[in-house]
C-alpha cells in the first residue's frame, strides 16, 4: 500500500520521527490557540472592569463638581496631570447629551451620545454608561478597541515566542531519542543481514530490548538448526568421499596388481585404459565432492586467521604431486598476512584448483606467479588469451576451455562457489593486464574494488 509523504519506502526511525514531530507541533498549535482564547476573555474582563470602575468613581465626583459650578453651558475639559497616554477616557453629560465634564483625550475618541447603560461595544469603541440622579448625569467610559487588540497580540507574542524556540530543541531531542531508542534494531538488522550461507554465526542478544530479543532468540534457534542440517550435511559429504575413496583406491590397487600379472602387451594395454578410467573417475569424485562441499556452506572460521601458512601447506603439496615447484613464483607476507575468516579448509580447496589451474593449462616453460598481499590472493600463469565471452562461462561446472590438459571442468565453479559463499569475489582476467597473453584469478578478500573490464564472480 502506498502511504502519504513516501512513508511505504521509508524506515520506521523516519516514521517515529516524522509522526511525533508532526504531532508535537499540532499538539502546540491547539494548545497555543486555546492559551490566546483564554487569554483574550481574562483581558476582556480585566479591561471591563477598569472601564466599570472608572465609570462609577467618576460619577459621585462628577455630580458634585456640577453642583459646585456656575449654572453655564461650557464644557469643563480635565486638564492632563501630567505627561501621559490616556487608556481610559470618560466624558460626563446630562439628560439632553451636553457635555458636562469629559476627560482631556475624549475630543479625539468622540464617544457616541445615547449609549445604552452597562458594556457597549462600537466598531473602535468598548464603553461603560452609567446614568444617576435620575438619568440627569449619565457617564461614559471609554477604551479604544485597538489598544485592547494589542495587548492581547502583546501578550501572545510574549507566549509563543519562547515556545517557537523551543519547538527546534524539541524536534532535536525526539529526533535523537528515536535515533537513540532504535539502534539495537538497526544493528539487530545488519547482524541478520551479515548471515548468509558461510556466515552461521548466532546474533549478540544482549543489549537488545524486550520488544526485539524474543525475535533475536527466534533467529538464533533458526539459525542453530541450519547449522545443524549442514553439518550433518556436511559429514554426510566427508564420508560419501571416504566411502567412495576407499573402492576406488581398491580398484586402482587391484588393476595396478593385474598390469603386472598379465602376461602379454595387449591384455596389459586393457588392464591401463581401466587404471586411466579409474584415475578420472577418482578425480572426479573428489572435485564433485569439493563443489558439494563449497555449496553446502561453512565457509567463514570462527576466528580469523592468515591465510599464509595454508597457502604455503597447499604450494608444497601441489609442487609434489604436479613436480612444478621451479616453475612457481611465491610471494607470502613474512607474517602469513592479514587475518581473513575465510575457512582455512575451503581456502586451502580454493587456492589448490587456482594453482593446479595455472600449472596445468598455462604456458608449461614459464613461471607461475602466486601472490597473497593485503586483501587479495593472486594466480597468474602465461599462455594463450581466452576469449571474453568464454571466460565469462568457466565458473560453470563442467565447462572447459581450450586446452590440451585433462580435466572436468569443475575447478573454477568449485572456486567460485567458495567465494560467493564466503562473500568474497572472485576476478578472472585474459590476458593478464599490461600483458599480451595470459591468464588471471584474483580473489579479492576484503573490500577493495575489482578492476573494469573484468570478470567478477560475488
Ligand atoms: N590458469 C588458467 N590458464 C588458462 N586457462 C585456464 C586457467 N584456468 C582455467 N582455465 C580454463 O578454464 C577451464 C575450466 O577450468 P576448471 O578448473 O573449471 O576445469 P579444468 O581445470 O579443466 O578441470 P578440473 O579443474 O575439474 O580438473 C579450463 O578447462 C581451461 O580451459
Ligand atoms: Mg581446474
Amino acid at each position: 500500500m502506498k502511504l502519504p509523504f513516501g512513508f511505504a519506502r521509508s524506515s520506521l526511525r523516519r516514521r517515529l520521527g516524522v509522526g511525533l514531530a508532526a504531532g508535537m507541533a499540532v499538539l502546540w498549535l491547539a494548545a497555543s490557540t486555546v492559551a490566546g482564547l483564554v487569554l483574550r476573555r481574562e483581558v476582556d474582563e480585566v479591561f471591563d472592569s477598569a472601564l466599570q470602575e472608572v465609570a462609577q468613581r467618576i460619577l459621585p465626583l462628577a455630580y458634585a463638581e456640577v453642583l459646585a459650578r456656575d449654572a453655564d453651558n461650557t464644557t469643563q475639559r480635565m486638564a492632563p496631570v501630567g505627561p501621559h497616554r490616556e487608556y481610559i477616557t470618560y466624558v460626563v453629560r446630562d439628560a439632553q447629551g451636553r457635555e458636562l465634564l469629559q476627560s482631556s483625550d475624549a475630543d479625539r475618541l468622540k464617544i457616541p451620545r445615547d449609549l445604552p447603560p452597562g458594556f457597549h461595544t462600537t466598531d473602535r469603541l468598548r464603553t461603560y454608561t452609567e446614568a444617576a440622579v435620575q438619568g440627569t448625569i449619565i457617564v461614559t467610559t471609554a477604551e479604544d478597541l485597538t489598544h485592547r487588540r494589542a495587548a492581547v497580540m502583546r501578550a501572545m507574542t510574549a507566549l509563543i515566542w519562547p515556545l517557537a524556540a523551543l519547538i527546534p530543541i524539541a524536534l532535536l531531542g525526539v529526533w535523537a531519542a528515536v535515533r537513540l531508542s532504535l539502534k539495537p534494531m538497526v544493528v539487530f538488522r545488519a547482524a541478520i543481514e551479515s548471515r548468509g550461507r558461510g556466515n552461521l554465526m548466532p546474533i549478540a542478544t544482549e543489549g537488545l530490548p524486550d520488544e526485539i530479543a524474543p525475535m533475536a532468540a527466534s533467529v538464533n534457534a533458526l539459525i542453530g538448526r541450519l547449522r545443524g542440517t549442514l553439518e550433518a550435511e556436511r559429514s554426510f559429504t566427508a564420508n560419501s568421499a571416504h566411502e567412495l575413496r576407499t573402492p576406488i583406491a581398491a580398484a586402482l590397487a587391484q588393476t595396478q596388481r593385474l598390469i603386472s600379472e598379465l602376461p602379454d602387451d595387449m591384455r596389459r594395454d586393457r588392464a591401463r585404459s581401466v587404471e586411466t578410467a579409474l584415475r578420472r573417475l577418482s578425480r572426479l569424485s573428489e572435485k564433485l565432492l569439493q563443489l558439494a562441499k563449497a555449496e553446502g556452506g561453512g565457509l567463514l572460521a570462527e576466528t580469523p586467521a592468515p591465510l599464509g601458512p595454508v597457502l604455503c601447506h597447499v604450494i608444497e603439496e601441489v609442487s609434489r604431486q604436479a613436480d612444478c615447484g621451479d616453475r612457481l613464483e611465491v610471494s607470502i607476507p613474512a607474517d602469513g598476512g592479514p587475518p581473513s575468516d575465510l575457512d582455512p579448509d575451503a581456502f586451502a580447496v580454493l587456492a589448490r584448483n587456482l594453482i593446479e589451474n595455472a600449472v596445468k593449462h598455462g604456458d608449461p616453460d614459464r613461471s607461475v606467479t602466486v601472490r597473497l598481499a593485503d586483501g587479495l590472493f593472486e594466480v597468474s600463469n602465461h599462455g594463450g588469451v581466452v576469449p571474453a565471452d568464454r571466460l565469462a562461462r568457466l565458473t560453470r561446472p563442467f565447462e572447459r576451455g581450450q586446452t590440451a590438459a585433462e580435466g572436468s571442468g569443475l575447478g573454477l565453479a568449485i572456486a567460485a562457489a567458495i567465494c560467493r559463499g564466503a562473500g568474497l569475489v572472485l576476478e578472472l582476467v585474459s590476458p593478464i593486464p599490461g600483458k599480451a597473453d595470459g591468464f588471471r584469478a584474483t580473489v579479492h578478500l576484503g573490500n577493495d574494488t575489482v578492476e573494469s573490464g573484468s570478470v567478477g564472480q560475488r
